[in-house]
This record gives structure tokens, sequence and C-alpha cells, in this order.
């Protein structure tokens, strides 16, 4: 609908107008090497030599910078604020892998609105989320934002994400409560070697598509306006210089029109990854790749003229650029009003959003052990011992947390809220051991809490600066002694809980199997206490499931559900087959794992058909799987059915499980439901080996299986004639 003010205006815009819409500095709060000074920011922007800022929020500083660029530039056009509001503004919600937790895409939606909201309203028009990343690699500490080792959960979560921040419609971000969002990174980024951030990614082209992209698709056919590129290579070629993944799959094969914008000094990089030889081949291999805008670094802006002048840029490809961005701008309604409405700014959470926050973070644990019913504890307990380094902690926000919020508004802590649940008992507190588990002086006092206590929460886990971005970790157990202090409470004897808050998938020592229950609460944000509180008194029953394995040790990794077998698949009385000699062939905790305080049965699964033609899937058709889950114990709770499918003989060797389909529902006792899915010819095929994209559906046999894991037993066997 602008196309013809886009043009207009670009028929005014000289070169060096044109390079700076490209450009995009940080205001403050660096989230890279280096960031710059404000000063320059102005300059910039009052010589129309600038298209956007990053990392500036607030009403009434966005409003004067933005008045800058609208009333003192030549042209007055208006600047584009980003912000990473990764699972909050002011509001932090649980980390993005905890929501995928809850396998309950309204969970991140509900984060995505609101935060949308509070920042809009001071001064954001984009963010930079969600975060797509698909990996196998829990060492990786940006496996906290994303939504774990599933693309399909992954692509169901992203899409959600995107429609909460955007609002409904290809720009309904146009609206005063909603933002622009970015599908990021683009892309393979979870696939960097060993988990060590930024780092090398080699991948088929049928991985590459059936893997790591169809979350991306899924962002975009959901409205995504922008996409980010990703810091690592793939198969050689740095994903801010490559044109197969920038312009044949996203712009061309996808028809993508939004914007394509660089992460922090990513095009820089192109020299440090042994790509370009200097900034001016940096600027021409990533622009011509397809990206539109830099991040922090400055090439495009300070080599782009002289590429144009000789032929290494064009003209179209830069015009096409700025346009991307021109259009984002106008989409937003920036230039019908630029500013934001300085009395209007939302200066911190609400009740309301307290309360969503409280809700989607107990919705996202997940109960991973739980013998003899030790949890829920009673409410009428006469004395509760808390102990551990995160009991008495209001770090549990987790990573991505904008600085204000962090400090003004910290998480409710796990002692307090306990005190509230439980008003009757006797609530002690002993640290035992600091986050990193390094000062153990205060372990003797813990246990004498919990020897003096009816039962004991001990809540432990990693601080959240040991996750996020460049936050891996080659050790994923919990930090220092740690396990000592879990199992020097375990030798008391007495009745304990564990909490785990952590980023990631942890390994877990012997201390495991002393411990009688476990909930999995990860960094649940700025209600984790009260949250925690709801769901170990049973006020909520936890109804989350792993969105990644938990491996025994490290030297399992990668494990995952969704792997390819071999042709030595794993025997227990093969010596010759696939394993490890001194572990077990599966994970501690598998894809999908989770517990409730009730229990549920599913029942054996129906198909409509039992063979369909391929051609007919092409065309369509679909067929339904259907089962019966019915709550057999004697409490209300939540259970989520999962659909797997399993193609046993393709042309490209295929996962043994792939998930395409999860419903959660919440049944009273002694309740049943009928869960359906349906399923047609994109949970039957897969992406070729074809660098243009081919997508078959073969013939064969499709074992499908229904259950409340990845390791479900119940299956039928569908024909693909
Ligand atoms: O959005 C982030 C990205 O995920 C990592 N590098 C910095 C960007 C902007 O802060």
């Amino acid at each position: 609908p602008h196309e013809g003010k886009v043009r207009e205006l670009l028929d005014r815009m000289t070169v060096e107008e044109k390079l700076g819409q490209l450009q995009q500095l940080a205001w403050s709060w660096d989230t890279g090497p280096g960031g710059g000074e404000t000063k320059d920011v102005e300059d910039a922007a009052r010589s129309g030599r600038l298209g956007s800022v990053l990392s500036i929020f607030g009403a009434k500083s966005s409003n004067a910078l933005q008045r800058i660029a609208v009333e003192e530039s030549r042209l007055g056009i208006p600047l584009l604020f980003g912000l990473d509001v990764i699972h909050g503004f002011w509001t932090t919600f649980p980390i993005p892998l905890a929501q995928a937790a809850s396998f309950d895409p309204d969970v991140t939606r509900t984060d995505a609105e609101v935060s949308a909201k509070e920042a809009r309203s001071n001064g954001v028009h984009w963010t930079f989320s969600p975060m797509m990343d698909v990996t196998h690699e829990p060492r990786w500490g940006r496996i906290a934002e994303g939504c774990g080792e599933d693309p399909y959960l992954t692509a169901e979560f992203a899409a959600a994400k995107v429609e909460g921040y955007q609002g409904p419609g290809k720009h309904g971000y146009a609206a005063k409560d909603r933002v622009a969002a970015c599908a990021k990174h683009f892309v393979a980024y979870g696939g960097a070697e060993g988990g060590r951030d930024y780092n090398t990614v080699d991948v088929s082209e049928s991985r590459l598509r059936n893997l790591y992209l169809p979350p991306f698709k899924a962002a975009l056919d959901a409205g995504a306006a922008t996409v980010m590129a990703s810091f690592n290579t793939i198969g050689g070629v740095p994903a801010h210089g490559n044109s197969h993944t920038l312009t044949g799959i996203l712009k061309k094969e996808w028809g993508f029109d939004g914007v394509v914008v660089s992460d922090w000094t990513g095009v820089q990089e192109l020299i440090a990854h042994g790509f370009a030889e200097d900034g001016a081949a940096a600027a021409k291999l990533s622009l011509n790749a397809g990206v539109d805008m830099e991040m922090v670094s400055t090439n495009l802006r300070e080599h782009g003229k002289k590429l144009l002048r000789d032929g290494k840029i064009s003209e179209r490809r830069l015009d096409d650029a700025v346009a991307r961005i021109l259009r984002l701008k106008f989409a937003l309604g920036l230039f019908d009003d630029p500013y934001v409405d300085e009395d209007a700014a939302i200066d911190g959470p609400t009740a309301a959003a307290r309360k969503a926050a409280r809700e989607t973070a107990a919705r996202s644990m997940v109960l991973l052990k739980n013998d003899g019913g030790a949890l829920p504890l009673k409410t009428s307990a006469k004395s509760i011992a808390v102990v551990g380094p995160f009991g008495d902690s209001d770090d549990l926000l987790g990573t991505w947390v904008v600085p204000a919020a962090a400090k003004k508004y910290p998480s409710v802590k796990v002692l307090g809220a306990v005190k509230r649940a439980a008003p009757g008992a006797k609530v002690t507190y002993a640290r035992g051991v600091d986050p990193e588990g390094k000062d153990t002086a205060g372990i003797p006092a813990a246990v004498a809490a919990a020897k003096a206590a009816d039962v004991t929460v001990v809540v432990v886990g990693e601080p959240p600066s040991m996750s996020g971005e460049a936050a891996a970790r080659s050790d994923i157990s919990l930090p220092g002694a740690q396990e000592r202090l879990v199992e020097a409470i375990a030798k008391t004897g007495k009745p304990f809980v564990v909490v785990l808050v952590n980023g990631r998938p942890l390994t877990m020592g012997g201390w495991l199997k002393s411990a009688p229950a476990v909930l999995e609460a990860w960094h649940p944000g700025v209600e984790a206490g009260n949250a925690i509180a709801d769901v170990l008194f049973g006020k909520v029953d936890p109804g989350g499931k792993l969105p990644v394995s938990f491996p025994r040790t490290v030297g399992q990794i990668p494990i995952h559900y969704n792997h390819e077998s071999t042709g030595r698949p794993y025997d227990a009385d093969n010596k010759y087959s696939s394993k490890y000699l001194d572990l077990p062939p599966d994970p501690q905790f598998p894809f999908g794992h989770g517990l409730s305080y009730t229990t549920f049965e599913i029942g054996a699964p129906k198909l409509s058909r039992d063979t369909v033609s391929a051609g007919a899937l092409r065309e369509g058709d679909t067929l339904e799987v259907s089962v019966t889950v019915s709550n057999t114990g004697r409490r209300k709770g939540d259970e989520v059915v999962q659909l797997y499918v399993h193609d046993l003989a393709a042309s490209i060797t295929q996962p043994v499980r792939k998930l395409r389909g999860f419903r959660r529902v919440t049944l009273g006792a002694g309740r049943s439901t009928v869960v359906r899915f349906r399923v047609g010819a994109e949970d039957l095929g897969f992406w070729t080996n074809d660098t243009h994209g081919e997508f078959l559906v073969e013939e064969g046999k499709f074992d499908l299986y229904v259950g409340n894991s990845s390791a479900a037993k119940g299956k039928r066997t569908l024909t693909v004639t």
C-alpha cells in the first residue's frame, strides 16, 4: 500500500542518505563487542545517515532522538527503534525454553502481547524476537532462548509469538500496542559445533530444510516483518554472506519482502571468518547476499558509495534494501506519527501482566520425578526448610532481560512465596552454597535446617549469567558444590524435594537417585517464587513436558529423540551396535517427558484410514488420528498428547520419530476426552538435498505413535500407495 510513497522518497534520496537507511547503531546497553557514543548516533540521525537505532527505549529519550531525525535531517525520515524484548519488557515472563515446555503456544502469545504493549508504549517499534534456532546442543547457552530440539514444536511457538507481537494481519504492528517481530537467527545457528557460541556449522541441504528452516517458514507465514542473519557459517559460507540462504531461499523461494538485518557486527565479522578481505569486501558480499541493514559496524555506510561507483554493488540492490526498510517504517505508521505519547508510557508490570507471568511460568514447569507422591507439599505442613542458593534469590529472571526491568522488577523469591503458601508453617532458610557452588561453608547450616524441618525444598540450578549468549558450558551439571549440597540433604533421611532453576538441560549426578521429587522450573521470570509455590503446593498441576532431551552425561551429546537410525541401531544383545559401553542408550529424560500430580491413560490410537495415496496427499487429502485420553487419578490435571511419525523406508533416511502434533488437555478426575490430529503431506513428506527445494511424499509404510512422550509405545501403521 505504500509503494508509491516509497518510490517517491527513493527518488529524492542521495546515495549517502540511502546508505544511511541501511545503518543501525547502538544507543546504550551493548549486546556485543564495542558499541559507540550516543553523540555519534545523534550526529548520524541529524545528517540523515542513520536508519535505525537499537537498545534505546523510554518514551522521552526515544522521542528526543526521533525529533532530531524528523526535524533536523534533510528528508525527515523517522528512525526505527529496535530492542531485544525476548521474554518481557517490564514484565519478565519465563525464558523461551521454559515457554516451549508448556506445549501451549498461547503461553508465548501472551508473553508477546504483553511485551509488545509495554515496549511500544516506551518507544520501541521492533523486537529482535522470536529466536527459533533448533538445537541438539545443551552446552550452547542460547538454547535458553529457543524452543529446544524439535522443528515442529519450535515452528508452532514461533508463529504464535509473531502473532502475539504483531497482532492480526500482515501489518498488525501499525497498532500502537504492537511491535514488528524478527525471526532469528537465519540460519542453523543452533548447529554450532560443540555448542560453542558463534562456531562453525556444516549441514546438508536436507537437514537445513527439515530441521532448521521450518520454524522460519512458519514465522514468515505468520507475517514476521524482519529476519536476522546468524553468526555461523553454513557449509563454509557465513550466513551474513550466504546468498543461497538469504536470497535463494528466503527472498526468492519464499518471496520474503521484509527486512534482513545483520546481527551485531555480523557484516564486519566476515573478515574474521576469512570470507572477506576487508570492510569494503564485507559490505559488498553481505549486501549482495541479501543483508539489508547493518547492525553496529559501518561498512556499508563507509564503502557503499565507492562500491556503487565501481559497479561492485548495483543501484537496484541498494534501492531494494532501502525500499524494504522504508516500507517497514510506513507500515509501522512512523511517517504519520513518529512519536510516542509520553503520558501513556507503561512504567511497570500491571497486576494483569503479573498474573499472566505467574500463570505462564507455572504452566511451563515440568515434573521430572515424583516418587511416592512426594509432591505436592501440604499447605498444612508444620515446618518447612528452604535451602539452596536460589531459595532466597531474586535473580531468577533468566537471560536477556531489559536491564532496567531487572533492576526495578526482580523475581519474587521462593522463600517468601513458600511462607505465603503455608501460612501456618515455620519456614526457615539456609543458603548452603553460593550460586556458583564455590562457597561451601553454609552446608552444615543447611543440613541442620533440613533436620529440623518436616520437609525441605532444595532450590538449586544455574545463575542466569551461566546461560544465554556467549555462555556455553562444557560441564552442564549443577555448578560447583551444589550437587554436594543436595547429597548432604539426602543423607539426613528427611523428606525433601528439589526445584531446578536453569536455562538448559542439566546432567544430574548420583543426587538424582536420592531425590524423591524433582521439579524443573527453568528461569521462571518476575513471578518466579509465586509460580514455583503454586506448583509445589498443588494449586497448579505441573503439566509441562521437556522440549529437549536431558542427557545422562556430557559425553552422550548430541542425544535427541529425532535422530536418524544407523545401519546398526542399538541392540542390547549385539556388541556391534551403536552405543556407548558405559551408558544406557537413552537420555536421562526424553523429549516430551513430564509427570503430573494425577495419572493419565492414553488409549490405542485409531486411524480414519489405513491406506492413502501419495497423489491424494499431495492434492491436500488428509486423514485423522484419534485417541482417547483419560484422567485415571483423583485430581484434576494436565496431559500433553503427542503424535510422532516414522517413515520406515525413504530415499533419504528419516528420523526415527518426528513430532507432528501435540495437544495439552486439562481433565477432571475420572474424565476422558478424544484428541484428534490431522495428518497430511507436510507430516509424511520431507525435503531432499535439492538446493532448489524439493519436498517429497513417498510411498511406503509409516508408523504413527501417540502417547505422552517421545518414548510413546502406542502406534498404528499407515500405508501410502
Ligand atoms: O538480537 C541480538 C542477537 O540475538 C545477538 N546479538 C545482538 C543482537 C542485538 O542485541
